[in-house]
């Protein structure tokens, strides 16, 4: 193993019914004022919201809210929730949905008290945030981001078109409420797309340095085991509680930092995917479904061994007989045939890219950079041609 130091300040309440079991006491070490974070109002349709806006009501909180927030959320989403947050004092942050409403919530929480250009400070370029932000909570309802117990959050610049992630460990949320009840009434798309994100967020770190003996792989090869099956169940049967909760616990997991520990981690894919949501606001799942099959059968030979050991190790595929390299293109193939089987879209058309924004793969080509922990450093052209290769 590398060295590490680990730390997570995010403390996880996970479980039916966990969310009328522990907010009561929660919110009683907080102040008055509450900022009831929350996105397009599928809380209102499911209920959620009617119930914790009674536990907020019946803790004796004034509620602010702060909705509308998108998927893919923008810059000037995060400058509208700073103003509220800023100007009706606002002691907690409560972001009730999915990784478009934490990410963005968790910008509010930094936004609301720096008085500097936050975009330039903190999204443009890493800064330090060596100061207090506004505390916050989550109330998750739909998984697959990872984002309730990480410091990570994922910005898009409009005007710039540029989609940018950060991973402050001060923005990390006091504390996440996981209840998988929550997600049952995720339209079936965003579940499978949302449990592919977490897929990739597993091999994102699997495929890097270093590749010796290392717990990190070996809790990795079970995640994406434990996803691959229960998603399986899920698309199945979508009420199956035991699929459904290794789902948001496996996402958790993945992006909680513990599976980073001693790697170098690539997500190369995450950062062509974002340039490419930048351009089209695609769904994040369903453009990394499309791309990381295609990326991998360029570092497939870079990182042969590795994609070897993912074929016999997660997909059971038997190593007898072939050689290093048969098998680390049957690994590849195998996801990509996975991608297929959950109905993932498999091209930039099926994604919903049309014949006009052809000329636009260049352009958006031009602004993703090579990842330093990746198998293999691509150069500009290759980049180029994996977007060519995934129209
Ligand atoms: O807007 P609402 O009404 O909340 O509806 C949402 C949205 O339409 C809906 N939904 C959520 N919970 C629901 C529900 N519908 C019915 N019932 C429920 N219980 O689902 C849709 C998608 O929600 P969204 O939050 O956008 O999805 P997701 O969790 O996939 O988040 C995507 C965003 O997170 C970023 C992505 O780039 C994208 O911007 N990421 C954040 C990361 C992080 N912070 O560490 C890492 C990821 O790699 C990712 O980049
Ligand atoms: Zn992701």
């Amino acid at each position: 193993m590398e060295n590490f130091i680990f730390e997570n300040s995010t403390k996880a309440y996970f479980g039916k019914q966990c969310v009328s079991q522990y907010l009561p006491a929660i919110l009683a070490r907080y102040g008055k004022t509450v900022m009831l974070a929350y996105g397009g109002g599928s809380i209102k349709r499911n209920g959620i919201y009617d119930e914790v806006m009674g536990i907020l009501k019946d803790a004796g909180k004034t509620v602010v809210e702060f909705s509308g927030i998108m998927a893919n959320p923008t810059y000037a989403k995060v400058l509208e929730g700073a103003a509220i947050a800023d100007t009706q004092h606002v002691d907690l942050i409560l972001a009730v949905g999915g990784g478009s409403v934490m990410d963005c919530c968790k910008a509010v929480s930094l936004a609301a008290v720096y008085t500097g250009d936050v975009w330039q400070d903190f999204w443009a370029k890493a800064g330090t945030i060596d100061f207090s932000t506004i505390p916050l909570g989550i109330i998750m309802t739909t998984s697959g981001t990872g984002s309730e117990m990480n410091g990570g959050a994922v910005i898009t610049n409009e005007r710039l078109k540029v989609k940018t992630g950060r991973d402050y460990p001060r923005l990390n949320a006091q504390f996440a409420l996981l209840d998988p009840l929550y997600t049952y009434s995720v339209p079936q798309k965003q579940m499978i797309s949302g449990a592919f994100d977490s897929f990739t967020h597993m091999m994102e770190t699997y495929f890097s340095a270093p590749d010796d003996d290392n717990v990190s792989d070996s809790i990795n090869e079970a995640l994406m085991k434990s996803v691959i099956r229960n998603l399986r169940a899920a698309i199945a049967e979508p009420e199956n509680y035991t699929a459904r909760s290794n789902l948001v616990w496996a996402s958790t997991m993945a992006e909680n930092r513990i599976l980073k520990l001693g790697k170098q981690c690539d997500f190369q894919g995450h950062i062509l995917e974002h340039a490419l949501g930048a351009f089209t606001d695609c769904n994040h799942g369903c453009g990394l479904a499309v791309l990381l099959p295609v990326y991998y059968r360029h570092i497939k030979v870079a990182g042969a061994k590795k994609f070897a050991r993912f074929a016999t190790n997660v997909w059971g595929i038997p190593g007898k007989g072939a050689t290093t390299a048969q098998l680390a293109n049957d690994g590849v193939e195998a996801l990509a045939a996975f991608v297929k089987e959950i109905g993932l879209p498999t091209t930039l058309r099926e994604l919903g890219m049309k014949e006009e924004q052809k000329p636009l793969l260049p352009v958006i080509a031009a602004t993703c950079v090579a990842s330093p922990g990746s198998y293999k450093r691509l150069s500009q052209a290759e980049l180029l041609s994996i977007f060519e290769e995934a129209w």
